[in-house]
């Protein structure tokens, strides 16, 4: 069965027809991250615009093979935003007659491991760290999954991109830790939670707590000197700090759970650090990893349910604890 997926809960533009859920046959982003970087964070309306401009042309590019079934992505995520994909999808149905299945963002991201045929053995224990979220699930098969904790603050990607902001490495820092990262023992940051015996995460302290130490190795304004010594031993110190508490926690459920697997998704899994912690995790390819339709027609084919087009709307607050 090949379905059209289609994904706009943030900045990117997706669409991607996906064969059994494992075959790639097109994927498409289109992104505005760029327009939102002088910002120094998203501005929804922005994002929406640009979702409105964007999503004929994606869909259309796309649209290289024929489909049997339209899958779409109704929340979590930005309203603007996800309208523009849940109006579009109800048309192509009304006017197609084809089935529409409705898909969590979140839940969906952890299919992009599925892609490509990969034999994921279960049960598994799923990490899924993106800019919006850090939740770990129990798999006991492609369809059975359970929620098993999650962050009580912010995402391990959104403590990214606030210390990048602070050290001046632009908007969506995740990337640029990553690259500016240079091992040092000069900075000390805590490990919020790492010790605990829940499964959640914490992760709003480290804010203040670059600032604080910001202020015990620099006397001048944070953004002075891109490039210095002290922000990339800061840059290493962050890297480490997200990643030692994903993978303790990680590492802490399939001990618990007994699992045979560990899977990586979202964006933060992109990081080649947490990676490297991660030896024995199953990750999809970096592209896969940041926002993108293959995923959201991977689930549908494995877990998503067609319903009536009339009745699906978008959810910028779905529940992600299941
Ligand atoms: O999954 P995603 O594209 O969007 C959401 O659903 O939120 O994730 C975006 C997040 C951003 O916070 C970005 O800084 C982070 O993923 N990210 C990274 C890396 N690449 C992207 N974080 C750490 N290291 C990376 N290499
Ligand atoms: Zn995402």
């Amino acid at each position: 069965m090949k379905i059209l997926g289609i994904e706009t809960s943030c900045d990117e533009t997706a669409a991607a027809v996906v064969e059994d859920g494992v075959k790639v046959l097109s994927n498409v982003v289109a992104s505005s991250a760029a327009m939102h970087e002088k910002y120094g964070g998203i501005v929804p309306e922005v994002a929406a615009r640009e979702q409105l401009r964007c999503i004929i042309p994606t869909i259309n590019e796309a649209l290289g093979s024929e489909y049997d079934a339209i899958a779409v992505t109704v929340g979590p995520g930005l309203i603007g935003s996800l309208l523009v994909g849940v109006e579009t999808a109800k048309t192509l149905c009304m006017v197609t007659g084809k089935p529409l299945i409705p898909v969590n963002h979140v839940l969906a991201h952890m299919y992009a491991n599925f892609v490509d045929n990969k034999k994921i053995i279960f049960p598994a224990i799923s990490l899924v760290v993106s800019g919006g979220h850090t939740e770990l699930y129990l798999m006991k098969s492609v369809k059975d999954i359970t929620w098993l904790g999650g962050t009580l603050d912010d995402a391990a990607g959104e403590a990214f991109d606030k210390t990048a902001r602070l050290l001046g490495f632009g908007s969506r820092g995740g990337l640029a830790i990553q690259k500016n990262a240079k091992k040092s023992d000069v900075i000390h940051l805590p490990r919020p939670m790492m010790r605990d015996d829940s499964l959640n995460f914490s992760f709003s302290g480290l804010k203040t707590a670059v600032m604080r130490e910001w202020k015990k190795h620099n006397t001048s304004d944070v953004k002075a000197s891109p490039t210095s010594e002290v922000k990339s031993a800061f840059a290493y110190e962050i890297q480490e700090a997200i990643t030692d508490v994903l993978v303790e926690k990680t590492n802490r459920a399939a001990r618990k759970y007994n699992v045979k697997s560990i899977l990586l998704s979202g964006g933060v899994a992109a990081n080649t650090r947490l990676r490297e912690k991660l030896p024995q995790a199953i990750v999809p390819p970096v592209s896969l990893c940041t926002d993108n339709a293959v995923y959201i027609a991977s689930y549908a084919y494995f877990r998503g349910k067609p319903e009536d087009w009339h009745t699906i709307t978008s959810v910028p607050d779905l529940s992600v604890e299941i």
